[in-house]
């Protein structure tokens, strides 16, 4: 039996993902010691795990190093990777926002020269230009992007709003909602194929798990 290969976006979702996985009886107990591994087995059920950057797994799973990726819909949507999207896992959820002081509601709306920070310069593309039909200067930021609004070097910033919290005592609001975002199951093309029984056997026991907890 060939491996079946999973990479996950390492993290507080790569725990939730493993745990989820447990549940569904494709435990690794390996991945349990803490260490600084990043490739993990179950020789019994031929299963492969490894952990990457976020931002990675699309890259891995596209190109068929991994058959399976897990990974926020954040990731997908920036990395616009050719991959199938299977499955809703239902954590991590949060929203993508445009968001900035208050006085930047009014620019928002009007202005032709509004500058937009961002770690998704193409989400915030894909948001101002087609969506909003709005000529925009993106500036890609790779953290903290709360700042550039604050210290004058954007007007807004597009950027992942989870509890509110980093807005708030930032004095930000959310100024547009640009769509919900979660973790989700994406699979190689290739292995869709090759490998549709155990696969599509491994979503439907993820799915009805989820589905059975969220009800
Ligand atoms: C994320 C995001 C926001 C914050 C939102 O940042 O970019 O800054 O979390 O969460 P909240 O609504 O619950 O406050 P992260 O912690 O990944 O750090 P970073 O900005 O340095 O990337």
């Amino acid at each position: 039996m060939r491996y079946l290969t999973f990479a996950l976006a390492k993290g507080r979702l790569a725990d939730q993902t493993m745990e989820l996985f447990e549940k569904i009886g494709m435990p690794c107990e390996e991945m349990k010691e803490k260490s600084r591994k990043l490739i993990f087995t179950n020789e019994e059920l031929g299963l492969k795990f490894f952990l990457s950057k976020a931002s990675d797994v699309p890259t891995y799973v596209e190109h068929g190093a991994a058959d399976i990726g897990i990974v926020g819909k954040d990731t997908i949507l920036e990395e616009g990777r050719n991959l199938y999207e299977l499955l809703d896992l239902g954590l991590g959820k949060c929203k993508m926002m445009v968001a900035g002081p208050e006085s930047a509601k009014e620019k928002l709306e009007r202005s032709h020269h509004l500058r937009v920070a961002t770690k998704y310069p193409k989400i915030a593309t894909d948001y101002f230009y087609k969506v909003k039909h709005q000529t925009v200067e993106i500036i890609k930021l790779n953290g903290s992007v709360e700042l550039a609004p604050i210290v004058g070097l954007s007007d807004v910033i597009v950027d992942i709003v989870e509890t509110g919290s980093t807005l708030r005592e930032n004095g930000l609001m959310v100024l547009e909602d640009i769509c919900p975002l979660s973790a989700r199951v994406v699979v190689n093309r290739v292995s869709m194929k090759m490998e549709h029984e155990r696969i599509t056997d491994i979503i439907d026991k993820i799915r009805a798990l989820t589905e059975g907890e969220n009800k």
